[in-house]
């Protein structure tokens, strides 16, 4: 199954996530992140078999979740990809410490995920047009409390992620 390991807004923030894609669709157009399935990517694992998943749990269980306030206040756009975003002009450190420790855990226990450098970001819209200037958007904070193991499950039109599991601080 595709699996990935993300941060998981709570109603409010998936609220404001969404507006903020609004906003940005207006100006970019591409295809909206349906607001169910938006989240910030911690590691990306793709395709892991059945028997596996139980490791992934144990490795994540290693981890200790951590009370971290993050603050989106930057949209943003990617030419190579056609990505717009959000994003935070000043991610709090312990946030990429905590990234580093899931995945030196995931290591050890040997289980493969992407290792581009992590950059947090939520993906608002993809094939999205660049826009000719980047919004103003109110900040949006998230006080993070702990993270989720998401599956990709695909459906006719699109995927839908689903949380599998979830650790909390
Ligand atoms: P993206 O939004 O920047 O594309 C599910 O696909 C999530 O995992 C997305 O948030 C996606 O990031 C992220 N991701 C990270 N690495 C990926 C990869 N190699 N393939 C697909 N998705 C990846």
């Amino acid at each position: 199954m595709r699996l990935f390991f993300a941060l998981w807004p709570d109603d409010t923030v998936r609220a404001e996530l969404a507006h903020w894609s609004r906003e940005l669709h207006a100006l970019c157009g591409g295809r909206a992140t349906p607001p169910g399935n938006l989240h910030l990517t911690l590691a990306f694992l793709g395709g892991v078999e059945d028997t596996r998943v139980a490791e992934v749990e144990r490795a994540a269980g290693e981890v200790s979740p951590r009370v971290v306030s993050l603050v989106l206040d930057r949209p943003g756009y990617w030419k190579h990809n056609r990505i717009a975003w959000a994003g935070a002009s000043a991610p709090p450190p312990e946030l990429g410490a905590f990234v580093a420790e899931m995945r030196e855990a995931l290591r050890r226990a040997e289980i493969r995920f992407d290792a581009k450098p992590f950059v947090s970001h939520a993906t608002l819209l993809r094939d999205a047009r660049e826009p000719r200037a980047i919004p103003e958007l109110a900040p949006i904070e998230w006080r993070l409390s702990g993270f989720a193991l998401v599956q990709s499950v695909t459906l006719p039109r699109g995927s839908r992620y689903e949380v599998r599991r979830s650790w909390s601080a």
